[in-house]
């Protein structure tokens, strides 16, 4: 699809990764309505925007809530007339072994990094439907194709992302529509996910249960993160997903390894890799 002058809503869009999409989308000639559940953040990256030289709006809101999604939506469509690209891209983490994991702790990860793609799919997909032309990208992680240990409600979500894209896209395609999704999977970027609390409501976050494995394995993710990608890297491989109408959007396609490795065992001896 051709983005110049083009409608792109990012969820998740006043820090890391969102924000390097807004950018980049803003540079490349896109007015850009920017979504996050903080308002000041939200305020600072529209100026931003809009100081670039740029047309932009931001949307607090939450996108764990359909009503707020569809708001979203609708505050797009009012100042822009449409809608043609979203990202669904908000998203917290959590970490802890399954077995103690807190219902509390899934569903503030399931209602944010999964419902969040699907309320934004059901709600932006009959916009581009109706004008026949769109893309929808989601993120979703390295988490989504490999489940490592001490982190079950975030693999859940993100494996639940990957899945609702591909079956998406293959629903497109059978459709002959001419709007496509794609999925971003990216490694380790240096971002604010790991202060992902900070966005969490003092009564759920309470419930968090913090198993010694749990904290070990987010002191790891820190010290990991702090050292991974600028999330400025990541808009430009995006925008290159929805020109160019590829699938998939890997960050680190070397870490692909662990999802195939895993593929070769299931096949051969039928073990689980480590
Ligand atoms: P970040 O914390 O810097 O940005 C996430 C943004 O989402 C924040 O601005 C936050 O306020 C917003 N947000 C949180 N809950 C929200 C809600 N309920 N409604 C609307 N906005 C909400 O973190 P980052 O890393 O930029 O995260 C973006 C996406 O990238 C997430 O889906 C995350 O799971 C994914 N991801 C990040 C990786 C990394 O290494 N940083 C690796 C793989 C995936």
């Amino acid at each position: 699809m051709d983005v110049q002058d083009k409608i792109a809503v990012v969820t998740g869009g006043a820090s890391g990764i969102g924000r390097g999409m807004a950018r980049c989308f803003a540079a490349n000639g896109m007015k850009v309505v920017v979504a996050d559940i903080e308002a000041a953040p939200l305020a600072e990256v529209v100026a931003e925007l809009e100081n670039s030289g740029a047309e932009a709006i931001g949307v607090v809101t939450d996108v764990s809530k359909l009503d707020q999604v569809e708001a979203l939506a609708a505050a797009a469509v009012s100042r822009f007339g449409t809608v043609h690209v979203l990202c669904n891209n908000a998203g917290v983490g959590v970490s802890d072994p399954v077995g103690v994991t807190s219902i509390e702790d899934w569903k503030w990860t399931l209602d944010i990094d999964l419902w969040g793609p699907i309320y934004g799919v059901k709600t932006f997909l009959p916009i581009m439907e109706a004008q026949g032309e769109g893309h929808i990208n989601s993120t979703s992680s390295m988490a989504g194709l490999y489940a490592s240990a001490s982190l079950g409600a975030y693999n859940v979500a993100k494996h639940g992302v990957v899945a609702l894209m591909a079956s998406l896209e293959r629903d497109l395609r059978l459709a002959k529509s001419n709007v496509r999704a794609s999925v971003l999977c990216p490694g380790p970027i240096n971002t604010n996910i790991v202060d992902s609390e900070r966005n969490r409501a003092p009564e759920s976050a309470a419930a968090h249960v913090g198993t010694e494995a749990g904290e070990k394995f987010w002191e790891m993710l820190t010290s990991t993160l702090s050292e991974g990608m600028d999330p400025d890297e990541v808009g430009p491989l995006v925008l290159d997903a929805i020109r160019s109408e590829s699938f998939w959007v890997l960050t680190h396609p070397d870490m692909g390894n662990i999802a195939l490795k895993q593929v070769q065992q299931m096949l051969s001896d039928k073990t689980l890799t480590r």
